[in-house]
């Protein structure tokens, strides 16, 4: 094993590990309030796409999550109200079916998970964070607050599928701080780095445990992939070409007639896209974003490139080549901030490609944190040594080649959700989620 991440250097005292747990529930619960205080009643309990569940169901199932982990299992209660359980456990039910569940109704599901929030609060200011594996570090409670931030991603998918008119604003990001990066691609030497970590307090199971990886030398593109570029893919007819398809991407597109990103449409010819409400020209300079996996691997192929394996993605956003070490971030292991990523809703979009130097890799990769998630290569498949933890249905049930990986997060992902080695994974098929991509290929 090479040397381990930093992270583990300094051991918070728990009276700021209290601190981390309570800022980061309040702050998933206020960006929870802003998404389904932003509609109507009508608008939280309508199914806005079949792929989607209602507002609705969400915010009681983030009640029911934190209940079931900090209040059933980590205090010991019995269940608040046992027979709703059931109607908000995602296995039982499709998200297709949710709306024809006896579900709470808007105040009912915000009092649920108001009641169970005050209780848990109550539970932080008396527990020990340790003494076991879901106490230490506060873990259950980073986890809850992680799950609250992933939920209020997927409320945000549903915000942009939803017709009508627009109900969330927030400011454009800045135009890029300083010069656009120099290069289009840089070279990553082939040999060992450490993938994962086993140091990363509030890391989820599939990110664990660290190991050597060896990864041959590759280059990477130094930005997302543009609008501007992929339109020259749609230009060049690459949605009627079959030599840049994986077999079922291509019956998708034809099933499908799909012959663009998801929420683009041409007029007079021009492209237009659809973005919470409110239709524009495509911006050019910005990554393309809800693409499918085959999508991004028809675009690479096209270009004479290919998609990034996961372990040459975070080889080039985590390998320190001066140390040898991996670093939290890009950057290093300091928290992100407005001036390094676009995370956390603070903008309704990616920035300009090229933007945020202040985020870049030892090697000038740029944006590879925020902004979009990037489709990688490689399967969801579980790091040698992982054990589930704490419940098989987070990761394990999900490992296989059906499932991609996307890494680095999107512009709709908040920091407590997203490092260097956190890992999400979607469907090939998937285009409604808030997806990009950056090319690679051999060096
Ligand atoms: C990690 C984003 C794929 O939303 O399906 C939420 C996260 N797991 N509740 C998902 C999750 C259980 C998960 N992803
Ligand atoms: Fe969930």
């Amino acid at each position: 094993m090479t040397a381990s991440p930093s992270a583990d250097s300094a051991r918070p005292s728990p009276a700021a590990l209290r601190e981390r747990a309570f800022t980061a529930l309040t702050a998933a619960r206020a960006r929870t309030a802003l998404l389904t205080d932003a509609v109507s009643d009508r608008d939280l309990i309508a199914q806005h796409s079949p792929l989607m569940s209602p507002l609705v169901w969400d915010l009681a199932h983030i009640g029911n999550q934190e209940e079931l982990w900090l209040l059933r299992n980590v205090a010991g209660h019995d269940s608040l109200h046992p027979e709703i359980d059931p109607l908000y456990d995602a296995f039982q039910h499709p998200r297709a079916e949710r709306p024809k569940l006896p579900l709470l109704g808007p105040e009912q599901a915000r009092r649920y998970a108001a009641e169970v929030r005050g209780r848990v609060f109550d539970l932080l200011e008396r527990t020990a964070l340790e003494g076991s594996a879901l106490l230490d570090d506060g873990f259950a409670f980073g986890m809850i607050a992680q799950h609250e931030q992933q939920h209020d991603e997927t409320m945000l998918i549903t915000h942009q599928l939803r017709s009508g008119e627009p109900v969330l604003t927030a400011p454009d990001p800045d135009p890029p701080q300083g010069p656009p990066p120099a290069v289009t691609e840089v070279l990553l030497p082939g040999g060992p780095f450490t993938m994962g970590t086993s140091a990363e307090p509030w890391s989820l199971d599939n990110e664990r445990p660290a190991h050597t990886r060896e990864v041959g030398a590759f280059r990477i593109d130094t930005a997302p992939v543009t609008n501007a570029a992929y339109q020259a893919f749609i230009e060049d007819g690459g949605y009627g070409d079959d030599r840049w398809w994986a077999p079922e991407g291509w019956d998708q597109i034809h099933r499908h007639g799909i012959e663009a990103p998801l929420f683009w449409r041409r007029e007079a010819g021009q492209w237009l896209r659809r973005r919470f409400g409110v239709t524009e020209p495509v911006p050019a300079d910005e990554p393309v974003l809800h693409v499918s996996w085959y999508e991004a691997d028809a675009y690479a192929r096209w270009a004479g490139r290919r998609l990034p394996t996961e372990a040459e993605w975070e080889k080039a956003a985590r390998h320190d080549p001066a140390t040898g070490r991996s670093t939290r971030y890009p950057w290093g292991d300091a928290d992100p901030t407005p001036e390094r990523a676009n995370l956390g809703q603070r903008h309704l979009r990616p920035a300009p490609a090229g933007s945020y130097p202040a985020g870049a890799s030892p090697l000038g990769v740029r944006q590879l944190i925020g902004d979009v998630w990037e489709w990688t290569s490689s399967d969801f498949l579980p790091y040698p040594g992982f054990r589930a933890f704490p419940y098989r249905e987070y990761s394990e049930v999900f490992f296989g080649p059906e499932h991609k990986v996307l890494r680095g997060g999107s512009f709709a992902v908040d920091p407590v959700a997203c490092r260097g080695t956190f890992r999400n994974w979607d469907l090939p098929v998937r285009r409604q989620i808030f997806s990009g991509f950056r090319t690679a290929r051999d060096a």
